[in-house]
């Protein structure tokens, strides 16, 4: 079976601007697949063109087995797509069961079959105690999850999902993750695109790191921790230029990269073994340092080795 999405090149420009920049995408059947990247970086506008709401500048695209340009209604009837926002709904006077069914008569789900698909939908999502209250009365997490019902109601063979936990709270974050698990596990694709390094760790298989509309790398987060090896030191300090020249031709260091302002990390086999050499290091030189942590590789060091950014700041920034 071919893959559930592929892409070739495809691009996407605004005024001359590519936020999209020749991304070759492939999504396999009943992945958990991750776009991560900062705010900016062209998820949103890549979904767009996968959804067929936005055409393409150039490159092609095909979803569900169907080219996006040339077959969007075939493309359409596959996909569930939950937006990054849905604004219309907040205020909705509807209930939670009035609104899916409503959305489950436009998917063309025959009268006959709807109860029972929204029923699925609503206890999926752990909405079905709350299915007749008015969906403005609900809790922002439940919002979220009502969106998520919404996008998985005609029973999609591809779900995608632009930022489905932005702004919610750890507890309504980890509900999200567990449906979107269980999903998958029935055998559903996701794509989901998300700044949030937890996220992208912690429910994909595979993600695509995308920044300034281009592919950083793509791969398992296993693997893409795995491939900057061993552990990493970070340090704050003062007197950060000369900390780097004392350790730069040191035999422990396996790599130094800049962390923003006053901050070193440094990519060690074994920090238990380089953590005293960073302190003789550090004392013989008079420097002080501010804060000395170590820790396994995350994927913001994968964003920082390959874009020389930490996206954890570009979070905090934005
Ligand atoms: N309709 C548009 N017209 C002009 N520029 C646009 C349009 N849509 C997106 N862009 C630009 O394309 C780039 C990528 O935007 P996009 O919304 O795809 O990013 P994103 O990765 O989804 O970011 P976020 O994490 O903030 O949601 C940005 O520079 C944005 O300003
Ligand atoms: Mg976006």
């Amino acid at each position: 079976m071919s893959d559930v999405i592929e892409t070739e090149a495809l691009t996407r420009t605004f005024g001359g601007r590519a936020a999209v920049d020749h991304v070759d995408l492939r999504v396999e059947r009943g992945e958990v697949f991750g776009l991560l990247g900062p705010n900016g970086a062209g998820k949103t506008t890549t979904i767009r063109m996968l959804t067929t709401l936005l055409a393409p500048t150039s490159g092609t695209a095909r979803v569900c087995g169907f080219d996006i340009s040339s077959r969007p209604r075939q493309v359409r009837r596959r996909l569930g797509y939950v937006q990054q926002t849905i604004p219309w709904q907040v205020n909705s006077l509807l209930s939670p069961r009035e609104l899916l069914e409503v959305e489950a008569s436009l998917h063309h789900v025959g009268r006959g079959d709807r109860k029972a698909f929204v029923d699925e939908a609503l206890e999926l999502v752990g909405l079905a105690e709350h299915a007749d209250r008015l969906i403005k009365e609900l809790s922002g997490g439940m919002h979220k999850r009502l969106d998520l019902a919404s996008g998985l109601l005609h029973r999609p063979e591809l779900l995608i999902l632009d930022e489905p936990t932005l702004g919610l709270d750890v507890q309504s974050r980890h509900g999200i993750w567990e449906y979107v698990g269980r999903l998958a596990h029935q055998g559903v694709t996701v794509l989901v695109a998300t700044n949030y390094l937890d996220e992208a760790d912690r429910l994909c298989d595979r993600l695509m790191i995308v920044d300034h509309g281009r592919t950083i790398v793509t791969g398992s987060p296993e693997e893409l921790k795995r491939q900057i090896g061993g552990d990493v030191i970070q340090v704050a300090t003062a007197s950060a230029d000369l900390f780097r020249s004392a350790i730069a031709d040191a035999p422990w260091v396996k790599r130094i990269v800049d962390g923003g302002s006053r901050e070193i990390h440094v990519y060690v086999e074994d920090a238990t073994l380089a953590l005293p050499e960073v302190m003789r290091t550090s004392f013989d030189n008079g420097i002080v340092l501010e804060r000395l942590t170590y820790a396994q590789p995350s994927l913001d060091d994968v964003f920082l080795l390959h874009t020389g950014r930490e996206l954890r700041d570009l979070e905090m920034a934005s």
